[in-house]
């Protein structure tokens, strides 16, 4: 399908000039970039509630893939974990492609397969269903996103799960005051390197009262390189959504939101501790919960969320046969750091929040690996039943909205 009005030729335009995000397939060898959406545990976890078997093979779409970031991440994750299934990376973009191809190559990844076209294509394309759909900050760039979602969701298997990353205002304040000045300064219809230069002339001169500059939770402009100050700053089209926003344009494609992710940052008794407070937030529903969260922090400038077309298995977590598994996280020396108060201080773009621990997390963390069931774990701790009963359900209140400790896929 060719492109669908003259903005979104200029962003295909853009995407062959500035693929994104700018990569080098030679830092391959050095690390895996790690994220949501789209971490197999993630996936595992939140969409499927760890009941489906890890032997069951996994088909992936990576809608909008651009130079591959969770296309290698899953397809590593996948390989790494002997997992079987395929991740499909789709995209408009040929050079975004060669990228991700050749990161690929370096990887010696051989469960991924390339096909380049529209995602609103996807209805009639043959391709799917999938099990899980990746679509990580396109959907808000597309000239329809309703149209975008509705057509990832034409092709998700019965029970499968999509995990977006689309845009959020309050995090990206001062973002769309200044694409609107280089609206006016580096029109859309300049040839995209053009743009970027007087996009960066423009940068150096900004006074310091715009708010950009004192917007200290996006950086994309200054560590991201072209790629990264195109798609920020010159994009010709980005919207943000906020919450209601969100769970709007998710409903009207037939989906619902299995998690937000990191679910504790959307409770807003997490911010709020008064009392009174909180029986007032006890009244809000899910969305308007989260979207007093989202109003209170003032700092997300994206949404992370699993998307599910019925309601998503809820992981078993009183099943002794489970596996925990602490995502990117070791459990020893989690343990180790431990401090002598209980509290875990963990940050969300600057924000500060201390997480109690009980009183057996340092027994248990060391314990856990990903490998070993809660029987064993719990068999081999020396305390009373009852207080590992407890200490044990308090661990997983504390870090599964974390987005930290999951079960495994049995
Ligand atoms: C901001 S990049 C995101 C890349 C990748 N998902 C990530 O998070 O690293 C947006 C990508 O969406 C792709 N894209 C935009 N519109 C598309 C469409 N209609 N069909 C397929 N891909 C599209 C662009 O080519 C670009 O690679």
């Amino acid at each position: 399908m060719p492109p669908r009005d003259t903005t979104d030729a200029q962003l295909a335009a853009q995407y062959e000039a500035f693929p994104y995000p700018a990569r080098d397939p030679r830092e391959e060898a050095k690390r895996l970039i790690i994220g949501s959406p789209s971490h197999l545990r993630e996936i595992d976890h939140w969409i499927f509630g760890a009941r489906r078997p890890a032997s069951q093979p996994l088909n992936a779409l990576m809608a909008g893939g651009g130079s591959g970031d969770g296309t290698i991440m899953l397809a590593q994750q996948m390989t790494t974990l002997n997992r079987p299934g395929r991740v499909t990376w789709l995209d408009r973009s040929t050079e975004a492609r060669r990228i991700a191809e050749a990161r690929a190559r370096t990887r010696g990844l051989t469960n991924i397969t390339f096909e380049e076209g529209s995602l609103l294509d996807l209805p009639r394309s043959g391709l799917g269903p999938f099990d899980y759909i990746d679509c990580c900050g396109v959907l808000h760039h597309l000239p329809n996103p309703d149209e975008g979602l509705a057509a990832l969701a034409s092709v998700l298997a019965p029970g499968g799960g999509i995990g977006i990353m689309v845009y959020a205002p309050h995090g990206r304040t001062g973002v769309y005051m200044l694409q609107e000045a280089l609206r006016l300064l580096a029109p859309t219809d300049e040839p995209p390197a053009t743009r970027v230069e007087t996009g960066k002339r423009v940068w150096k001169q900004l006074p310091e009262t715009a708010w950009l500059k004192r917007n200290p939770w996006i950086d994309d402009h200054l560590k991201g390189g072209d790629s990264g100050f195109y798609d920020l700053l010159l994009n010709p089209r980005d919207r943000a959504y906020t919450i209601p926003q969100l769970a709007a344009l998710v409903a009207g494609a037939g989906l619902r939101i299995a998690c937000l992710v990191e679910p504790l940052r959307y409770n807003p008794d997490t911010w709020l501790t008064d009392p009174k407070l909180r029986a007032r937030t006890a009244g809000l529903d899910p969305i308007a919960r989260a979207a007093l969260a989202e109003a209170l922090c003032g700092n997300m400038g994206i949404h992370i969320a699993y998307l599910t077309r019925d309601e998503a298995p809820k992981a078993d977590w009183a099943d002794d046969a489970a596996i925990p598994v602490l995502r990117e996280l070791d459990g020893p020396a989690m343990a180790r750091a431990l401090r002598p108060d209980g509290l875990l201080p963990v940050t969300f773009d600057s924000l500060r929040v201390q997480i109690p621990l009980p009183r057996l997390a340092a027994a248990l963390l060391t314990r856990i690996d990903g490998r070993t069931p809660w029987s064993e774990i719990v068999s081999s701790i020396p305390a009373p039943a009852d207080q590992i009963t407890r200490d044990r359900a308090a661990l997983v209140a504390a870090l599964e909205p974390l987005n930290r400790l999951l079960l495994a896929a049995p």
